[in-house]
């Protein structure tokens, strides 16, 4: 079996990661028992471009049980956590193309041992797999029946292709699944950023001035659990809705460009680029502490920063010193996503509803892999509720359902006063 991973000999804290983060994903527990069962992937070879986590490594093992082969490499040269990989090799023998802290070189070469086994099915975190069939690997548009994506910034860039007529394949968009962004994107990352923050630095947040640029589902979660620690928390937005939202949801609203001056801790998480950019790193504040959680490192304008400091040097792991003559910039992880390089990602419960919508979503993929169209697709609301019913069930939360009179009078129109 081909590999390519830190070290073999990590496999037995792997292991136990694994089994830690299996014990909060009941709906992916159920999911695998019907997969060993059913087998309802027989025939799949699957190529997965993920954050190699031990909540990835619960979902990699759930599609095998399933009966497909998984490939899977690093969706984020800094995510990897090389015990899990370890383990997903040793005890689960399914190969992994992951080390953390590769380099770009590593990266792309890992993206392509994926794709060189030739799978039949792809899943990606960023769209990454799907750009290099489009591209360098056109040839397997012919055996690639279609791939199923994780991230917000995956799905705009796969939709954009849609509407260019260059998608090739159908994708079916599991970001958009309400038991996805509502709780992983929101509570995953509002809570698993700040964990990147306080662990790379230890700093304390009450009292600070922290910036969120964005609030989108990812912003409005990190906005409040920012200010739940005590921060003063401000927002930066360019839509006039979201920026209203956050105004009446308690926050300040200000320009980057004022913000920023303010700012002892400012996080982007817009999917944009150069949200910070180099005139608001002109003016910002000595010793501020600037962090991404948007998928790519194009959110804080790293050239600017590097053109702009005399000299830079590592102080922790994943903090750097920028030397600007009158001010000192930490950047946090490269301006990678801080929550999967200096944390570990997500916490299991929320990854367990996103993985659960994975797992149907390939499920689905290859169940109407004849009739799907090279468009960008939702998953049927039916299997989201399901998400939803079964992590309840899971939780014991249980809730009310409607009488035959109450379903009959949302029906109607004509009952009133
Ligand atoms: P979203 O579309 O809900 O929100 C993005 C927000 O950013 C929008 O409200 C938009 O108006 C705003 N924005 C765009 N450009 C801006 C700018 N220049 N200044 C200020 N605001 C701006 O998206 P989301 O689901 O919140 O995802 C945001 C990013 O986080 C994406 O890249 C997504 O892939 C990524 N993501 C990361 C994690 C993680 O684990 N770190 C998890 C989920 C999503
Ligand atoms: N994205 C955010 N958190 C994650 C996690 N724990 N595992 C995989 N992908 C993630």
């Amino acid at each position: 079996m081909k590999y390519d991973i830190s070290d073999i000999n990590l496999s037995s804290q792997g292991k136990k990661l694994i089994a830690w983060a299996e014990r909060d994903m009941p709906v992916l527990r159920l999911i695998k028992k019907r997969f060993h069962e059913e087998k309802p992937l027989k025939g799949v070879k699957l190529a997965a471009c993920l954050h190699v986590t031990s909540e990835t490594a619960n979902l990699a093992i759930t599609l095998k049980e399933g009966g497909a082969s998984v490939y899977l490499c690093a969706s984020n040269p800094l995510s990897t956590n090389d015990m899990v990989a370890s383990s997903l090799v040793k005890d689960f023998h399914i190969p992994v193309f992951a080390i953390k802290g590769e380099d770009n070189k590593t990266y792309y070469q890992h993206l392509r041992a994926v794709l060189d086994t030739n799978p039949n099915q792809t899943m990606d975190d960023g769209a990454d797999l799907v750009g290099m069939i489009h591209s360098t690997y056109k040839h397997l548009l012919k055996i690639v029946v279609g791939s199923t994506e994780e991230t917000t910034t995956g799905v705009i860039r796969l939709k954009a292709m849609e509407k260019d007529k260059a998608l090739k394949i159908p994708v079916l968009a599991v970001n958009d699944n309400l038991t996805k962004h509502l709780f992983d994107n929101r509570y995953g990352t509002g809570q698993s950023t700040i964990d990147g923050v306080i662990r790379a630095t230890n700093i304390l947040l009450a009292g600070r001035t922290f910036v969120v640029a964005g609030y989108g589902w990812c912003g409005r979660g990190l906005a409040m659990r920012a200010r739940g620690m005590g921060a003063l928390v401000i927002v930066t937005e360019i839509d006039p809705i979201k920026a209203l939202e956050a105004k009446m949801d308690g926050f300040m609203v200000k320009p980057m460009i004022d913000a920023i001056k303010e700012a002892d801790i400012l996080v982007t998480v817009t999917g944009n680029k150069h949200v910070v950019d180099e005139h608001h790193l002109k003016v910002a504040k000595n010793g501020i502490i600037i962090a991404n959680s948007g998928h790519f490192d194009v959110e804080i304008n790293k050239g600017a920063l590097k053109k702009l400091s005399k000299k830079s040097v590592s102080v922790r792991p994943y903090v750097e010193e920028y030397d600007l003559g009158a001010k000192k910039i930490y950047l946090l992880a490269q301006g990678r996503l801080v929550n999967l390089a200096s944390a570990e990602g997500h916490p299991a419960s929320v990854m367990d509803m996103s993985f659960a919508g994975q797992a149907f979503a390939s499920e689905y993929m290859w169940k109407n892999k004849d009739s799907l169209e090279h468009k960008v697709y939702k998953l049927p609301d039916e299997l989201d509720q399901e998400i939803a019913r079964l992590k309840l069930k899971a939780e014991k939360v249980e809730i009310d359902s409607l009488s035959a009179k109450q379903k009959k009078y949302l029906e109607s129109w004509r009952e009133g006063t």
